[in-house]
């Protein structure tokens, strides 16, 4: 910048000079050319003077007079132009006493042949008088015109060192401005190289942590898969239990009961007793069984998960008192547990929060099949859930389904509309070996 600055400065400074000389060398131009002027007006007049003295015919006098009138302006032009060279100053206040006589001798010499003294005439000529003046002012014109000559050859010689300088200056500015440019060009390439290495570590780092991410993903899914058998296993074990252990030591006290009611007499008056206990019994009998369903209904292992699903339905609709249609593809659709447990469980889920949640006049459940694919959809035409609400972390209905579908590389989907109910759908490739 600063280069450029003092580049700039000298090159205006030497263009500046170059325009002054530029100036100075049509001046001494100029004055050459005035010099000669002069010198050739004086001749003309001389001409005119003598062709009239010979004649007597006034038009010889014309050049005469158009180089008086003349030359007094072409002296003042060439004392401006000159005026700052005193050589030249005195020279030309020689020139204008030169002619000034000589312009006198001539005009003495024609006011003596308009008064017809030939004589007279013929006297100043053969005195030579007008011939020294005229050769002492071709002297001085000469003089002048020499000096002009070295003059404007002086002045063409700075113009050239000015040129030189100028074009010297415009070489440096132009090498200044070379080098800047290679400079900012490669400081440019350093910083497109330096982004490139950047925008090239930072993708590396996505995608490392994109891999990251994947891979704890899988990580976790894997991990909730696990748990969630374990789950099973575990309810399965407890309600196994609960028919064996329970089951059997309810049944024996039933039996029991039974036999100490037979023993006694129809109208003892410890036989309404016993009927309340029997009932208290029966009653126990019947929570068990809804205790070994909810944990692990049978029917699901032992009828599919057709059976299943309509079962579930028609307990939803019994308790709740929506109607809950079922619609198969395959009413007899056997699946391996894995897929099965999955299907029943989100379903289980979804009827639990369309009872919690969605205010609903009808439920639809169906399984169908989508070429490779098995789809569960469940759809209430209920207050439709609000998916722009941010997650509640205490939920975790909604993230289990999504997770069983995960585990066995489903795809979950959960859509709702203000008014117009939910949708879940769960797709799973059901490999056909997976099927019971
Ligand atoms: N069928 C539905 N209709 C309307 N809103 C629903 C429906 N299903 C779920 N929601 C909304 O989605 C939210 C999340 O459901 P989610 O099952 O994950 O949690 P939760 O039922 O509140 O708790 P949890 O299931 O853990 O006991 C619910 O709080 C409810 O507002
Ligand atoms: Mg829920």
């Amino acid at each position: 910048m600063l280069f450029n600055g003092v580049a700039l400065y000298t090159a205006e400074r030497s263009f500046g000079a170059l325009r002054e000389t530029a100036g100075w060398v049509r001046d001494s131009q100029r004055a050459e050319n005035l010099v000669e002027h002069v010198y050739r007006l004086t001749v003309d007049a001389e001409t005119g003077q003598r062709g009239y003295l010979l004649t007597g015919d006034s038009t010889f006098l014309e050049p005469y007079s158009r180089a008086r009138d003349q030359i007094g302006d072409k002296l003042k032009q060439l004392r401006e132009l000159t005026a700052d060279n005193p050589a030249q100053v005195s020279q030309l206040a020689t020139i204008s006493a030169l002619l000034a006589t000589r312009f006198e001798q001539m005009e003495r010499t024609i006011a003596l042949k308009r008064e017809q003294r030939d004589g007279a005439i013929r006297d100043f000529l053969l005195s030579r008088e007008g011939n020294v003046t005229m050769d002492s002012l071709r002297l001085a014109l000469g003089g002048m015109a020499a000096e002009a000559l070295r003059q404007h050859e002086r002045r063409l010689q700075a113009f050239t060192d000015n040129l030189e300088t100028v074009r010297l200056g415009f070489l440096v500015e132009l090498g200044i401005n070379v080098f800047l440019v290679v400079l900012g060009v490669a400081f440019l390439a350093q910083e497109l190289n330096r982004r490139r290495r950047e925008i090239r570590d930072a993708q590396q780092a996505g995608a490392h942590l994109a891999m990251a991410v994947q891979e704890r993903t899988a990580e976790l899914t894997e991990l909730s898969h696990y748990l969630q058998r374990l789950q099973e296993d575990d309810k399965s074990k407890i309600a196994r239990e609960i028919h064996d252990d329970l089951g059997g030591t309810l049944a024996a006290a039933k039996i029991n009961l039974q036999l100490l009611a037979d023993k006694i007499a129809p109208e003892h008056a410890q036989q309404p007793r016993i009927a309340r206990i029997m009932a208290g019994i029966d009653e126990a009998v019947r929570m068990k069984r809804r205790i070994i369903e909810s944990l692990r209904p049978t029917v699901l292992d032992s009828l599919g998960i057709g059976p299943a699903l309509k079962w579930q339905c028609a307990q939803f609709s019994s308790r709740w008192g929506t109607p809950c249609r079922v619609e198969l593809d395959d009413e007899n659709l056997r699946l391996s547990p894995d897929y099965s447990t999955t299907f029943y469980r989100i379903a289980q889920e979804a009827l639990t929060n369309i009872s919690k949640y969605a205010k609903a006049k009808n439920v639809v459940v169906s399984l169908r099949q989508h070429g490779d694919d098995w789809v569960l959809r469940i759809a209430d035409d209920g207050v439709g859930i609000d998916t722009a609400t941010p997650h509640n972390p205490s939920a975790h209905g909604v993230v289990s389904m999504r997770e069983r579908a995960r585990a066995l590389h489903g795809v979950f989907s959960i859509e709702g509309k203000a008014g117009r109910g939910t949708v879940i759908e769960v797709s799973v490739r059901i490999d056909p070996r997976a099927a019971d």
